[in-house]
């Protein structure tokens, strides 16, 4: 777990320096909150309903001026500029024919339910970039929730003033989603339910997993919008990456 952390720092720190080339395939997607008012034609989100900050990549990352920081200090989710959700708070998907619980998220799933669990801002960073004065700080700081009221995307994402957030709101409740950060059960052909991943960090067409886990970031690439959903490969092929039946 620490040597992926340590190389997602050093990813990070190299893809800062060529970000200009694109590495940020995020910009233009719905996690490019730097370039959303001006996608959306409004001027009501940053400024009111977050902090625009300046940078796509620090609603996640840590702002590389901050140098080797440890945002867990701050109550952060280590290697990342988030804090960490009320993580006893999970309920997560369990059924009898279920061959490994987990109690807690991995942080990198941590990481997205930060935002997608709906209990804390969209903008709440623990660092803010070198240079962001908070005389910009948004008017509210809003959730991805879809209750319709001043804490939440949904005053305006309900649908009828904007688009629907509610189905990105997934809850601590997990239950209805796929399980995460279990240990994967093809690990060496361990279960023959499932298949062998084809190296260390997953399989050949993308699906990754992390520490030998399955996460969100197994499914889903937020740097990757080729496919719909920011999925790692199309929703009627994924499954059967691997499950065999
Ligand atoms: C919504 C959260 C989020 C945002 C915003 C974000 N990233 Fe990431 N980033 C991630 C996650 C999750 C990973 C780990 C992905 C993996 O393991 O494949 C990652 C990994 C990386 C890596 C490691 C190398 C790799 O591709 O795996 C680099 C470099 C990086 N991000 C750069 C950036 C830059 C530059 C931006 C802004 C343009 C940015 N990120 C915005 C979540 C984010
Ligand atoms: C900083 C907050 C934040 C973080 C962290 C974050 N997301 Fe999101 N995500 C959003 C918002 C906001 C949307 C768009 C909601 C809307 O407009 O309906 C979104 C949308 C999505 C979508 C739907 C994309 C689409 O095209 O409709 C997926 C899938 C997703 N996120 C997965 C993830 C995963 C996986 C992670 C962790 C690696 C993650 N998110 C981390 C805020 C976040
Ligand atoms: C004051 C009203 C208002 C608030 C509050 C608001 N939005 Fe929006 N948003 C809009 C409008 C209007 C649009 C454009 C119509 C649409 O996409 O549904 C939009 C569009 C978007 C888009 C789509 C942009 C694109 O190019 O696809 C995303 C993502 C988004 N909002 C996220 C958020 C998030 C996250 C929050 C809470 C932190 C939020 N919005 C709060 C009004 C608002
Ligand atoms: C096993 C693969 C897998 C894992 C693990 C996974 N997802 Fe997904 N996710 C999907 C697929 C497939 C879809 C599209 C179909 C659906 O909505 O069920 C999706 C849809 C989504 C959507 C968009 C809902 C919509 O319809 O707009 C969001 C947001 C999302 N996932 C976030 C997450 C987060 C956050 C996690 C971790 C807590 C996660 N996913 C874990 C496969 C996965
Ligand atoms: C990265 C590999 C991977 C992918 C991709 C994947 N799964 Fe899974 N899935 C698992 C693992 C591992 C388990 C947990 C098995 C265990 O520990 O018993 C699981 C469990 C499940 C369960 C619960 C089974 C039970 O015994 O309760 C369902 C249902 C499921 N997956 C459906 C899907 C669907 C539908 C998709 C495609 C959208 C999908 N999976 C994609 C690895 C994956």
């Amino acid at each position: 777990m620490k040597n992926h952390f340590l190389w997602l720092a050093a990813g990070a720190v190299l893809a800062w320096a060529c970000a200009a080339q694109g590495a940020g395939t995020i910009l233009g997607t719905k996690h490019d909150f730097t370039g959303l008012n001006q996608r959306a034609g409004v001027t009501a989100m940053s400024g009111v309903a977050f902090s625009d900050l300046g940078s796509s990549c620090v609603y996640c990352h840590i702002p590389p001026e901050k140098g080797n920081v440890d945002s867990s200090e701050l109550g952060g989710n280590p290697g990342w500029n988030r804090f960490l959700p009320a993580t006893g708070a999970y309920n997560l998907y369990d059924s009898n024919t279920l061959d490994n619980k987990v109690k807690t998220p991995s942080p990198i799933s941590l990481l997205c339910l930060s935002c997608h669990d709906g209990t804390m801002a969209v903008d709440m960073t623990v660092f803010k970039p070198n240079g962001w004065r908070s005389s910009e700080d948004a008017a509210m700081h809003l959730r991805i929730h879809g209750e319709d009221d001043m804490m939440n995307c949904a005053k305006c994402h309900n649908g009828r003033v904007a688009h629907n957030i509610a189905i990105k709101h997934l809850d601590t409740d997990l239950t209805n989603d796929h399980p995460i950060s279990m240990t994967y059960a093809g690990l060496t052909h361990g279960d023959p339910d499932f298949r062998a991943p084809d190296g260390p960090y997953g399989f050949d067409n993308g699906v990754k997993l992390y520490d030998n886990k399955v996460e969100c970031a197994t499914c889903h690439n937020v740097h990757n919008p080729d496919i719909t959903l920011l999925l790692r490969a199309p929703a009627a092929r994924l499954c059967e990456t691997c499950h065999i039946k």
